[in-house]
Formats: C-alpha cells, structure tokens, sequence
C-alpha cells in the first residue's frame, strides 16, 4: 500500500525554525525515520513537502489514485485553508492531522483547524513521533478497509 505523507509551510525549515516549539530535528532526519516506520509496516512511501496551498491540494488530490493514506501536517494552512480541508473531504481515503506543537495551548489564532472535521483523527503535541504514530494509524485503517 503507498501513504503519502504531507508536510506543509514552514516545515522544510524544521530544526532551525523556532527550536523551543517544534524541536531541534531536521525534517530530513523526521522523514527517514518515516521511511524506517514505513519499511517495518510494509508501506511505500511518498513524501511531499510544500509552502504552496496549490500544490498541497494538487498532492492531495493524487491521493484518490489508488493510495491507502495520508499522514498530513498542513501547518499554518491548518487554521485558514477551506481548500486544503475541501481536498482532504474530496479524497476518500484514511487521514491522520499531524502538529508538533500543541496547537491547544498556543495562540488563540492556532487554535481552531478546519481540517480537523474532515480527517480521521488528529495527533498534536507528541513532536516527530506523532508522525509516527500517525502512520501506524494509517496502516491499520488501510488495512481495514482491506
Ligand atoms: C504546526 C502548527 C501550526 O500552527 C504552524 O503554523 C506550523 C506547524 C505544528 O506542526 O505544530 O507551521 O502545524
């Protein structure tokens, strides 16, 4: 089964973007322990970062092509991004919303995600093993719908 996995705005600056928040790990070093996770649950892998909100629709939208799940962290589109979340309800395959940070106890403007209606569930606040965990989420909803 593929899963893509989608890593908004922002999120190629992993490491050198506020340490204190989202944690000293580069993405690279996030996303081989993605593909490690990955191989061990027999998953392949496509892994798409972007600070675009087209092309993370576009990326989206390829997942009505025959994948098995998303693990998404849509960043700042998040909390704005009706067409973000339209994609998210267009695609009917299992989906898990990923944060680092607790976006609950941030701003009051990170509070709220209009993507959060749309997915299957959503991980915030366990840093780089959300995304972890997620997978293993999406594995096993994928493996449900046989
Ligand atoms: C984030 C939280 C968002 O509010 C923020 O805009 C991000 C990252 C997180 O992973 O904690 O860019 O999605």
């Amino acid at each position: 089964p593929r899963v893509l996995v989608i890593h908004g705005p922002n999120l190629n600056l992993l490491g050198r973007r506020e340490p204190n928040v989202y944690g000293s790990l580069s993405l690279d070093e996030i996303d081989r322990r993605l593909r490690e996770k990955a191989g061990a649950l027999g998953l392949d892998l496509e892994i798409v970062q972007t600070n675009h909100e087209g092309v993370m629709v576009e990326t989206i939208q390829k997942a009505m092509q025959g994948y098995a799940g998303i693990v998404i962290n849509p960043a700042a589109f998040t909390h704005y991004s009706i067409a973000v979340r339209d994609a998210l309800a267009a695609v009917s395959v299992p989906s898990v919303e990923v944060h680092l940070s607790n976006i609950y106890t941030r701003e009051e403007f990170r509070r709220h995600s209009v993507v959060a209606p749309v997915v299957d569930g959503q991980i915030s606040g366990l840093g780089p093993l959300g995304y972890l965990l997620a997978l293993e989420a999406v594995a096993a909803m994928a493996g449900e719908e046989k």
